[in-house]
């Protein structure tokens, strides 16, 4: 058992069923930019942190939805690589909330069947956190209701350049073969490797741009962008947007049959 995680606690009881039956042609895997969080809290007149925890406190909500909206994996860009630029205050705020995050809710997403795992570059982040999320990717392994990837200190250029390096070294050891590369050989080496491609990507609060998220990854995604800000974003609004989707036509560059 982790220290700090697990250790008290009982599963609270599972949200209420925002859809009776699982979305057939739903979104399998669905990203989402969790926008708005600092406007949101100074709308209140408060510190942007607050907006943060406001925040946070919106994705179990979310994660508990997933399952009966048919979405297997949810992927949420929690800190970008360009997030450091912020002020020394929210930046340690936002690291503080991660580990606290962690240990507060691991016990109930295990319980939930909710399988963590963290995409980013952890060589930035603090000792503390890394081992946190490590245990947690551990403590979680056996789950499969839902598959819940936090980014943390990920940048889509990012990825791609960790991922280039890494199939670099295998053509120099002599493991790749260089004519054997194709667009199936990068995706192996990205932190996503594990996942599959995102089919929806949602940004709350208004901004039209992707910010270096899962850029490989979503080439093919849909794009819903919303005003709602994060911290107000509901399981009502998540399963909307879901339902919408299953009405869209993804084509993949081909054309409709028929
Ligand atoms: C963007 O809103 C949000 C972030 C950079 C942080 C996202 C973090 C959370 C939602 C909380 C923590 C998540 C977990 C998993 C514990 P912004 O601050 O840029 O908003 P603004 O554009 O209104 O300033």
């Amino acid at each position: 058992m982790i220290k700090g995680i697990g250790s008290k606690g009982k599963a609270k009881a599972r949200g209420k069923a925002v859809a009776a039956e699982p979305l057939a042609a739903g979104p399998r895997h669905v990203a989402i930019i969790m926008d708005g969080n600092g406007r949101w809290a100074q709308q209140r007149g408060r510190p942007r942190l607050f907006g943060h925890h406001a925040g946070a406190k919106r994705v179990r909500e979310i994660v508990e939805a997933c399952p009966d909206l048919g979405v297997k994996y949810v992927t949420i860009f929690a800190f970008s690589t360009e997030n450091w630029k912020r002020t020394q205050t929210e930046v340690a705020g936002l690291m503080s909330l991660f580990r606290r995050y962690i240990q507060k809710e691991a016990r109930d997403m295990k319980e939930e069947g909710v399988r963590v795992r963290f995409i980013g570059d952890r060589v930035k982040l603090d000792k503390a956190l890394v081992k946190l999320m490590d245990e947690l990717e551990e403590f979680t392994s056996e789950c499969d209701r839902v598959n819940l990837t936090i980014a943390i200190n990920y940048g889509g250029r990012d990825e791609v350049a960790r991922a280039t390096k890494r199939l670099a070294e295998d053509v120099a050891a002599g493991k790749l073969d260089p004519e054997s590369i194709d667009e199936e050989t990068l995706p192996k080496y990205l932190d996503t490797c594990l996942l599959p491609d995102p089919d929806l990507v949602i940004r709350t609060s208004g901004e039209a741009r992707i910010s270096n998220f899962l850029l490989w990854q979503s080439a093919y995604a849909e794009y819903e962008f919303i005003e709602t800000l994060w911290p107000d974003f509901t399981a009502e609004i998540f399963a909307g947007i879901v339902s919408s989707y299953a009405g869209r036509d993804r084509r993949f560059g081909g054309v409709k049959n028929g």
